[in-house]
């Protein structure tokens, strides 16, 4: 039986394809690039080109859906995350990436019905990395069903933080003490810039956690139900549940290592996103 999910899924998957072709077709072609909250936060031409694409084409289908995208909030409009089916929209995370020319970029589109995750769907079309989720059945790559790793001890652990484009002195310092406690205890950090591929790799199993302050909505609501489906957790850095609009995440494959992670690191409280 086809159900509204699998509707809008259908079509949300063929817009994500479609403005995946513009991504990949520029990523390494000249760009206009503008700055936004400070001189290292970008956007480009097709992060505003992609949103658009993306909303236009799902208000067509379904006309009393929401939104919540990271361009059309950086143009003024406030977010707001009501029981109304609410795609949440990061039409290239990695914007730095992309105008570097680093292919670590995706497109992530979240659904949430009742403020709850039913579709996740985060694209690199650039290495062809297709992550899908729908609600109760499984997360998978490129068609192919994918599990999170079975890590449960730090020290066994490779884990993911970013440092974001945030200058602030408090944060940096944060992120610095933080840097210092995990080189030791971890076999391995990396940081390549782009929070959904971050998410995507926690639920492949390549990296067995990831967390991140002053992330906002866009850039996690795909991941955390990717994640969850599957099979890890998705929590606040500091414990309790996670909230989409809190701009903070912690994920991991096993509970047990969210717990030693959340023990051990430095905690940042971002403003929340609305
Ligand atoms: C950014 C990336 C980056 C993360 C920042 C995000 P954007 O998203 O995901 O990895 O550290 O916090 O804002 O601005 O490229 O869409």
């Amino acid at each position: 039986m086809t159900t509204d999910v699998d509707k809008f899924y259908d079509v949300v998957l063929k817009l994500t394809k479609e403005a995946g072709k513009l991504v990949k077709e520029r990523v390494w072609e000249q760009k206009t690039v503008e700055t936004k909250s400070c001189d290292i936060d970008f956007v480009t031409e097709t992060d505003k080109e992609v949103e658009k694409l993306l909303i236009n084409g799902l208000l067509k289908e379904f006309p009393d859906h929401k939104f919540i995208g990271e361009e059309t909030t950086d143009s003024g409009v406030k977010p707001d995350l009501t029981c109304a089916p609410t795609w949440i929209i990061d039409p290239v995370d990695g914007t730095m990436n992309f105008v570097h020319g680093y292919p670590c970029v995706c497109i992530s589109i979240g659904l949430l019905i009742g403020k709850v995750p039913q579709i996740g769907i985060i694209y690199n079309p650039v290495l062809e990395q297709l992550f899908t989720a729908k609600k109760g059945q499984g997360a998978f790559l490129n068609g192919k069903k994918i599990k999170v790793s079975s890590t449960t001890e730090l020290a066994k652990s490779l884990i993911t933080f970013e440092f974001g484009t945030s200058r602030d002195p408090e944060k940096m310092a944060v992120m610095a003490e933080n840097v210092k406690i995990l080189t030791p205890s971890v076999q391995g950090i990396r940081s390549v810039g782009s929070a959904a591929w971050n998410m995507a790799m926690v639920a492949l199993g390549g990296s067995d956690s990831y967390f991140e302050f002053g992330l906002h909505a866009w850039d996690m609501a795909a991941g955390d139900i990717i994640i969850r489906e599957a099979g890890g957790v998705v929590i606040d850095p500091a414990g309790g549940p996670f909230d989409v609009m809190s701009r903070r995440l912690l994920c991991a494959g096993t509970s047990e290592l969210a717990e030693q992670l959340m023990n051990v690191i430095k905690q940042y409280y971002p403003p929340r996103d609305a």
